[in-house]
């Protein structure tokens, strides 16, 4: 594990534009979302430049899935602005933010999100069909490898209801990356797994990542997300704050019996 924070650093907020990587491909920029009169979160800035993983840590209801969604264009902010590879996406039009979306963005949502009528080949070829990719041998082959490399081979003619939610899963992952989108959004994409194939999951995002120089946001509650990113944040309410090395290492603590409790501890 390699942190780019500064080893006397338990939590200190993330670090302002000036002092983070120029070719960021991802900003989010003082982000607010609130629902009704109830905040969620404020202040929320974070940067990713490409080929960097950072896996998103925070306690359950914060809004981590409602910031990944923001930054997806699923959900919309009520206050600061989200610029992907140099757009600024709340200024695109309706068609071009999509279009954006279609083209750069890869998403593993935290429910699946496989459709149940379409083959699970038909699921993961959906990126590269809806991208424009019409040439039949290519769209298989590229099908064909995602399922492998996601340990499902030979998987591509069953129907989502045979599979289980581990493989339901790596369904979702095949189709977030089959397109090689410039950025990568994963929410909690190990939940389901157990710890070798969560192991071989988290390699192929990571992997994809660097190998394709995508910048990639991973919210993860497990251990094995942040050993394999470049550097780990904490989302709260008022803001993101980075984790480092000795914050990780007691948030990851086992809990000892009858030990006064430190932090939540890890799934994994
Ligand atoms: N449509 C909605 N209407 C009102 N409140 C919502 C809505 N969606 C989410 N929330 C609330 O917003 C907060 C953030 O939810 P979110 O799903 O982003 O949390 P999370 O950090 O991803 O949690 P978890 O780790 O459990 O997945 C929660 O308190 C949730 O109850
Ligand atoms: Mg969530």
């Amino acid at each position: 594990m390699s942190l780019a924070v500064p080893a006397d650093t338990a939590r200190s907020p993330e670090a302002p534009a000036a002092s983070r990587p120029a070719a960021a491909l991802l900003e989010v920029h003082g982000l607010a979302r609130h629902y009704g009169s109830t905040p969620v979160f404020d202040e929320v800035y974070l940067q990713v430049a490409r080929g960097e993983v950072v896996a998103l840590l925070g306690e359950s209801g914060v809004g981590k899935s409602t910031l990944l969604n923001c930054i997806a264009g699923l959900d919309q902010a009520d206050a600061g602005s989200i610029t992907i590879a140099g757009h600024d996406v709340g200024r695109l039009g309706e068609h071009a933010a999509a279009l954006l979306r279609r083209t750069k963005l890869g998403f593993v949502f935290q429910a699946f999100h496989v459709l149940p009528h379409l083959s699970v080949a038909d699921n993961v070829a959906l990126p590269l069909l809806l991208q424009g990719l019409r040439d039949r041998q290519e769209v298989e082959h590229r099908v064909r490898a995602m399922l492998e490399a996601v340990g499902l081979p030979g998987f591509g003619a069953r129907q989502p209801r045979q599979l289980s939610g581990g493989q339901l899963q790596r369904v979702a992952i095949a189709r977030a990356l089959v397109h090689r989108p410039a950025l990568i959004l994963a929410d909690e994409p190990t939940g389901n797994l157990d710890p070798a194939t969560a192991a071989r999951v988290l390699d192929l995002l990571v992997g994809q990542a660097r190998a394709l120089g995508a910048a990639c946001l991973i919210v993860s509650h497990a251990h094995a997300a942040t050993e394999r990113a470049d550097r780990s944040v904490w989302l709260t309410p008022h803001g993101i704050e980075a984790l480092d090395a000795a914050a990780l290492q007691r948030h990851f603590a086992p809990v000892t019996p009858g030990a006064a409790p430190t932090e939540t501890s890890a799934d994994t």
